[in-house]
């Protein structure tokens, strides 16, 4: 399987650790290494041949720098996008050096996920080659707890692909409903939380490419040359809006990984321990005194936090945030003013 890894969001939920010139997948929100480093070794375990890095153009010396010291580097290629336009276009474009390549498998894997359980993580990708070579576009489901209105929903069938345990045909995906239709989801036990990573044979993505978005479909035909040239005619759209939504052959693997979106600063409590009062600390110079289910991230400076609850204290190199964790949901409604601040 070729593993391309989707490295070009801006993961604006998570400022100021996250920046506009160390997006989420360059942080290091687990331990010492990046999400993005996390991600190729877990494809390296999994059995990834090659594995290509889909960024921004703006990226791309960062992470050159972040993947030279890499064991695997020489088997690391970064391709970039000229400019933003969502996953789509970004996959649209590795279709376009790969289109003679019909009958090989590609697996699109987002950098913004840690995975609890490595073993388990490979024998679910091995599943999902199965229903790919099956002609499927296949997705891997995770069991929702919540109605979280950020993730697409997958509704899956009684039907099995190809008799491979845990492997279903998909009735209808639903990207990012609200919150009503997210927690009728939840009742209705069939749905399943979409991972992001689609795995598919080239032949199948771009039939779906032919199908649902003919106007990138065109261009990929015509080569990369031509399609990195017509980049700024690209639709801005997801591949979960632009093709998931609208196909007609997906299947799912259920899986049980451990799987978890960093996606926001109240994400961090499922993977860092906390304290008997329930806070976070982020960084090792860190006091809590009479304060309570708090975040606190610190790099340089000591932060001390006394008799304050539920608050995220973010320190970097230029910035101090503080916020009510209640608010770290609707950080994107301030995006246009992050944005520029850096
Ligand atoms: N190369 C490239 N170019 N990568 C991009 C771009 C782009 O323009 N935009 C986003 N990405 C990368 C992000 O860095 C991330 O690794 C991945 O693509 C998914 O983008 P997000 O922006 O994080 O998507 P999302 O979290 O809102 O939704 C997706 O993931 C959810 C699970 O985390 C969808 O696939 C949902 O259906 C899914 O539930
Ligand atoms: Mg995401």
């Amino acid at each position: 399987m070729l593993s391309v890894i989707l490295a070009g969001g801006k993961g604006l939920r998570l400022w100021p650790e996250s920046r506009s010139f160390r997006p989420k997948q360059l942080c290091q929100l687990v331990d010492e290494k990046s999400m993005l480093e996390h991600t190729i070794d877990r494809l390296k375990k999994a059995g990834s041949e090659k594995i290509i890095i889909l960024t921004n153009q703006s990226l791309v010396k960062a992470i050159e720098e972040l993947i030279s010291q890499h064991p695997d580097k020489n088997n690391i290629q970064i391709i970039s996008e000229p400019e933003s336009k969502n996953t789509a276009p970004a996959v649209g474009l590795i279709l376009s050096y790969y289109a003679e390549n019909i009958d090989d498998i590609i697996g699109f894997f987002p950098a913004d996920h840690h995975i609890l359980n490595l073993q388990k993580f490979t024998a679910t990708i091995e599943k999902a080659c199965l229903a790919a070579k099956a002609g499927h576009l296949t997705t891997i489901g995770i069991k929702p707890d919540r109605p979280e209105t950020g993730f697409g929903y997958i509704e899956k069938t009684k039907l099995e692909v190809g008799q491979i345990p845990e492997v279903y045909q998909v009735n209808s995906f639903y990207e990012k409903p609200d919150f009503k239709t997210a927690l009728s989801y939840i009742k209705s036990g069939n749905h399943m939380w979409n991972s992001g990573i689609y795995i598919g044979k080239v032949k199948t993505f771009l039939e779906e490419f032919a199908h649902n978005l003919p106007e990138i479909y065109e261009k990929i035909k015509k080569g990369p040359e031509f399609y990195i040239n017509s980049y700024a005619e690209m639709p801005d759209i997801s591949i979960d809006y632009g093709i998931a939504e609208k196909s007609s052959r997906l299947a799912v693997v259920i899986s049980d990984f451990g799987w978890c979106d960093l996606g926001s600063w109240n994400a961090l409590e499922k993977i860092h321990p906390k304290d008997e009062y329930g806070n976070i600390a982020f960084g090792s110079d860190i006091l809590f005194l009479d304060a309570g289910n708090c975040i606190a991230r610190q790099k340089e400076k000591t932060l001390v936090l006394f008799g304050v609850e539920n608050l995220l204290v973010v320190e970097t190199e230029d910035i101090v945030f503080i916020s009510h964790r209640d608010k770290c949901q609707d950080m994107r409604e301030i995006t246009h003013i992050l944005q520029k601040i850096g």
